[in-house]
């Protein structure tokens, strides 16, 4: 199988990518290597990947000749995008709308394009529900984003769905629930507070704490895009929650990284960030219908394998300005 994993240096993208060329596919690579964090990390998540079966394109979906890119190309993963809710408000706006609209609608187009797809699976989010209607929640409940990210993640869901129901391309959405691990982005919590408890450097925490997220491990994403790529699904536009079933408030995790680290953390409660939903928990009923799917790590397990990867590149983490993380 030859597969197109866009945004392919960032966190999920370069994940699948590992897994893809660890299963005997050819894969193409596609990232603009955008400036929202240390460009050094994105490509040390590319050496990972050199060899024969790995083909890269450093360009912007926005710009890149696609009809060329999707050459013989069997399944898309389209993990290309502007995240993080904190970030999306004033100015910054643009590159959400223009990472993650602009260019979803337009590798859409090319993919409309190409006869040959099997399947188009996106990475999309569940900031697409905000606060939501009830819990666990599942895909049947009202999207009400409560952040600009939000907003154009649920966009962009829309357009692949549209381009499922109009021209048959065979598009699947999955709707992951904030995904850590090892390699997760320096912008978000737990990769945060785990280079702050190595650092003896304060936990910052926005809010009580008391905000509960379904935390989704690396790996179990990973294999849901895998088992998606494969699918045979009979609805193309079909919407899935991608939730690890971990439901627990920020206070606890710091509980258990407290107990995994073995010492007392140094936090500091600040204002709560607008944007930020109260609380996250999906129902995984349907991906495991639709594609067998569910979670499988748990949150001890899952946050102790970060901390092990952030000791072993603690050189990388500490030759980085401190803002970045
Ligand atoms: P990431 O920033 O690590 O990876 C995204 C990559 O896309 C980056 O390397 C960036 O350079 C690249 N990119 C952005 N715009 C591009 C463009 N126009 N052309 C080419 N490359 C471009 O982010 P991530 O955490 O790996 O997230 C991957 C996807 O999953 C995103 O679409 C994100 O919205 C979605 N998602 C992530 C999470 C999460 O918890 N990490 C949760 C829900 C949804
Ligand atoms: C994450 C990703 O960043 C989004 O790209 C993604 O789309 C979203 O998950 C999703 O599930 O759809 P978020 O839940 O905000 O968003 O993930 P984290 O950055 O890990 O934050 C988790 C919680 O910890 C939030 O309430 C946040 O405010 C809090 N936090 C984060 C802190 O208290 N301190 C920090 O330093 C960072």
């Amino acid at each position: 199988m030859k597969a197109l994993v866009t945004g392919a240096a960032g966190f999920v993208g370069s994940g699948i990518s590992r897994r893809l060329l660890g299963d005997g596919h050819q894969v193409v690579g596609i990232d603009a290597l955008t400036s929202y964090y240390a460009e050094q990390l994105k490509r040390r998540n590319l050496q990972d990947l050199e060899g024969e079966s790995f083909a890269f394109h450093e360009a912007d979906i926005n710009d890149i000749d696609l009809d060329a890119l999707l050459d013989g190309v069997d399944v898309i993963y389209h993990q290309a995008g502007q995240p993080g809710v904190r970030s999306s408000w004033g100015q910054e706006f643009e590159s959400y709308a223009r990472n993650n609209v602009l260019a979803t609608q337009r590798l859409l187009e090319a993919a409309a394009r190409n006869g040959g797809l099997s399947k188009f699976v996106y990475a999309s989010s569940s900031s697409i529900y905000g606060d939501a209607e009830r819990f666990p929640t599942t895909e049947s409940d009202l999207p009400r984003p409560v952040s600009p990210y939000g907003v154009t993640k649920l966009a962009g869901e829309h357009l692949v769905s549209l381009y499922g129901t109009n021209f048959g391309v065979p598009t699947i959405s999955l709707r992951y629930f904030t995904v850590y691990g090892p390699g997760q982005r320096p912008d978000m919590a737990f990769t945060r507070f785990v280079q702050a408890a190595l650092s003896d450097r304060e936990i910052r925490i926005f809010g009580t704490g008391e905000q509960i997220r379904d935390f989704t491990y690396i790996d179990d994403v990973v294999e849901a895009n895998v088992l998606a790529g494969h699918a045979d699904t009979a609805r193309p536009g079909e919407v899935v929650n991608i939730s690890g079933g971990s439901n627990i408030s920020v206070n606890e995790v710091l509980d258990v990284l407290g107990g995994l680290v073995g010492n007392a953390l140094n936090v500091q409660y600040l204002e709560r960030s607008r944007g930020d939903v109260f609380r996250t928990g999906g129902s995984s009923d349907l991906a495991a219908d639709v594609i067998g799917w569910k979670s499988r790590t748990s949150i001890e397990k899952g946050l102790a394998r970060q901390l092990e990867w952030a000791r072993e590149t603690i050189d990388v983490w500490s030759s980085l300005p401190e803002n970045t993380v």
